[in-house]
């Protein structure tokens, strides 16, 4: 029998290569054997991760052209042209060497909006399917854009006040959708780049798409569309935080930059849930206008705080530029990076002011902490309904005429969910359940491990 061999494919952001890492694991720990392409830039973001890579997965890089990695400010639609043609001539490469040495690849899993990696399967008659790293419901909205709702839905984009409801997914308005669906969206490649996709996958005989989301959390989602196959395959997160059977994998691959490690003692210093972790992501940095408002919230809140600033790409530090720095020294602590996973396990964080990311948003239930979710762009306003709306684990913060939100509502946020009130109970208590369920879909016979077995065992088959 041949043994099952799945070449897995990434890209140099975090926020994709975070779930991409734990799903190799998850597919080894099944004892498939994976191996992983990526460009140079998101290899050596994995490499640096060193002491969390786990034996048994082979690397293999190619140049894209941007060895040092894609930069707010980059050409995107050049990126990804050069991404396509030296990716698929190395895929290529990678499974004719690989079935002449005898470890015969048989079967490709690649981040949505790379569909040439399903043409070049299709070329070796191998079977593919996407990782979707964002919820099934922002895969659903895309696809009914696509599918005979766009009109509608640019409707809505029109009058703030409208609310449309589409098959599997609740009532929305033009706040829930995600950023590349709005006429002010700058990013070029958004919507077309999963039309690319959807095109990519008409082309297969039997379409399955995996998600980084579990059934209990998505399940009218995930049903939502009868053509293809959504398989709910998460929580993508270290297992050590899962099933704690391997406290070793505790780690994301591929920290994009250095960790300070002052934070896990500061932390161990503070009262149980008593501190407030902020943090927007591995991409996205506010404007100085919002952040000061942060400041000024967590400032009135009067709660410690741990706030990770990225620093800029000149190297500049972000706190530099806040009119309150030293106060805010004083009452909290400023990392430039940080293990988010670990953070969110720690017992003295109580709440997660948060962007939204889908990565971000998982671990906030795996871990049970309630969040104030601030979105920003792409999928994270959806994500923030979600939060609000379907696990009711946190609330929205709300914006001003300007479009900022105000720091007086990011400290009323933070009292409703962090206070003694109902409100902040009734969230408490939801986190607590999804924390549950998310484990209880990963142990062996839960639902994912169930969908991810079954998904192996197509592969095994040729689908
Ligand atoms: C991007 C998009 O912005 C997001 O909307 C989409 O859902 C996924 O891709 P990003 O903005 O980086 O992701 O956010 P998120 O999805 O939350 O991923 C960030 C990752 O970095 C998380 O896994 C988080 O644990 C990690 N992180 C963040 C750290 O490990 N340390 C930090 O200090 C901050």
């Amino acid at each position: 029998m041949v043994h099952t061999h799945i070449v897995l494919i990434s890209v140099p952001f975090q926020g994709v290569i975070n779930p991409i890492f734990q799903f190799a694991k998850n597919l080894k720990r099944m004892g498939v054997k994976v191996t992983i392409l990526s460009s140079v830039s998101a290899q050596n973001r994995m490499a640096k991760a060193s002491s969390s890579t786990p034996d048994g997965l082979t690397f293999v890089s190619f140049s894209d052209g941007y060895d040092d990695g894609v930069k707010l400010g980059d050409n995107l639609e050049h990126f990804r042209s050069e991404n396509k043609l030296r990716g698929s001539k190395a895929l290529s490469e990678l499974i004719k060497a690989r079935s002449e040495e005898g470890f015969p690849v048989t079967g490709v899993v690649y981040p949505m909006l790379l569909p040439w990696a399903a043409e070049v399967a299709r070329e070796f008659n191998l079977p593919s399917a996407p990782l979707w790293i964002q919820p099934a419901t922002i895969f659903a909205l895309y696809f009914h854009y696509f599918n005979g709702y766009g009109d509608l839905i640019k409707k809505i984009c029109d009058d703030p006040s409208c609310a449309i409801e589409l098959p599997g997914l609740g009532k929305l308005t033009s706040r829930d959708l995600p950023t590349f669906m709005l006429p002010s969206n700058t990013f070029s490649f958004g919507l077309p780049g999963f039309k690319e996709q959807l095109d990519a996958l008409d082309a297969e005989v039997n379409p399955k798409i995996l998600v980084n989301t579990i059934d209990a959390l998505e399940s009218k989602a995930l049903r939502a569309i009868g053509k293809h196959n959504l398989i709910a395959i998460g929580p993508l997160v270290p297992s050590a935080f899962l099933d704690g059977k391997d406290p070793s994998d505790n780690a994301f691959g591929g920290d994009l930059l250095q960790k300070s490690r002052n934070y896990v003692e500061w932390l161990d210093s503070k009262p149980q849930s008593s501190v407030v972790y902020i943090s927007f992501g591995s991409f996205f940095n506010l404007p100085l206008k919002e952040m000061e408002e942060i400041a000024h919230g967590l400032l009135e809140s009067n709660r410690p705080f741990l706030w990770v600033l990225r620093a800029l790409a000149d190297g500049e530090k972000q706190e530099d530029k806040l009119s309150c720095k030293e106060k805010l020294e004083k009452q909290g602590l400023i990392v430039p990076w940080c293990s988010q996973v670990e953070v969110l396990s720690h017992p003295s964080v109580g709440c997660f002011v948060t962007h939204c990311g889908w990565n971000s948003t998982l671990e906030s239930l795996v871990l049970g902490i309630p969040v104030v979710c601030l979105p920003q762009f792409t999928d994270q306003p959806t994500n923030a309904k979600l939060l609000e709306d379907e696990f009711k684990t946190g609330l929205r913060a709300t914006k001003n005429d300007e479009g900022i939100v105000e720091g007086d509502e990011i400290k009323r946020c933070i009292e409703l969910v962090m206070g003694d009130g109902e409100i902040g109970e009734e969230i408490r208590k939801n986190a607590e359940k999804w924390k549950y369920l998310a484990k209880e879909a990963v142990k062996e016979g839960g639902s994912s491990h169930k969908n991810l077995r079954a998904f192996v065992d197509e592969i095994e088959d040729g689908f």
